[in-house]
């Protein structure tokens, strides 16, 4: 039976509240984490219901807790402290992400999609993507010097949950979009071993996480996700066809 008992980290964040949205409405029930009481309200309104708890302060026993209270089938994670204080994004888009892991295994719950971000790789011992041309190139640059540590947490993070998944077993997916926009959802993307440059909306992000939540065939796939032109189930029913894992080899 597909997922529909989500648990989510991030709640209050932009583009999960348009997760949260969507996957409401398509008929899931989404447990919400947040951190502050006052933002239940909204998350309700959105069709959610809100937890409060802080990732920073959760263990794993604790999270794995919440998900079997919760009978949790996807961990959808889509928290993050910014790019503002490295010790904050490494407390949370490294640490938490990765306690949440360990608790998905511990708690039994299969399914991880991780929402990350593009060009997240190891650039001192492996290869530029042979499909980046000038302007992807002077992106990663700019984007690396600027929020370094910031892009130095994803990758702990997202090496973690692919490269010791041999002790979680874990039917993972990480969704890598670009530079987001508020901008409103086009329906249109390109994913898969793609330009970087093309902004992507958040909600279109949502769609792409409802989309790889419904599709099996993503499982086990890092999926870089840009602004484009392609309906977003078929640009990932594409990449899933063409195996194109941006992360594979990178990290
Ligand atoms: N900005 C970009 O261009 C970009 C590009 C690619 C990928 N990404 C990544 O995409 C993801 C979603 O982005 P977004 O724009 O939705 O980010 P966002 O609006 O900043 O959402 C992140 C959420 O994480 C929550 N959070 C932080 N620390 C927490 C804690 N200790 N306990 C519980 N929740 C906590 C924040 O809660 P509060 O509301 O309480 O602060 C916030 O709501 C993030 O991981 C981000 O790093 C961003």
């Amino acid at each position: 039976m597909a997922a529909s008992n989500i648990l989510l980290f991030g709640g209050s964040g932009k583009v999960a509240r348009h997760i949260t949205r969507q996957l409401a409405s398509a008929g899931y029930t989404v447990h919400s984490i947040i951190r502050k009481a006052e933002q239940s309200a909204s998350i309700e309104a959105l069709g959610g219901k809100p937890v409060v708890q802080s990732i920073e302060d959760s263990s794993v026993d604790d999270m794995a807790k919440l998900m079997k209270a919760s009978n949790t089938q996807a961990v959808i994670w889509s928290a993050g402290a910014g790019a503002g204080n490295p010790d904050r994004t490494r407390a949370v888009d490294r640490d938490g992400a990765i306690r949440s892991m360990d608790a998905a295994a511990k708690a039994g719950v299969k399914r991880y999609i991780m929402v990350s971000a593009i060009d997240v790789r190891d650039r001192e011992a492996r290869p530029v993507p042979e499909w980046y041309d000038d302007s992807d190139k002077e992106r990663s640059d700019r984007v690396w010097k600027a929020i370094g540590p910031y892009m130095d947490a994803k990758l702990a993070a997202d090496r973690s949950l692919v490269a010791e998944n041999g002790r979680r077993g874990l039917e993972w997916t990480i969704v890598r979009p670009t530079t987001l926009s508020e901008d409103a959802g086009v329906g249109k993307i390109e994913a898969g071993k793609v330009r970087t440059t093309e902004k992507i909306s958040r909600e279109d992000v949502a769609a792409v996480v409802a989309e790889c939540l419904k599709r099996d065939g993503t499982k086990g796939m890092a999926i870089d996700c840009v602004g484009g032109s392609t309906p977003i189930a078929d640009a990932i029913a594409r990449a899933v066809e063409e195996k194109a894992d941006a992360f594979e080899g990178r990290y």
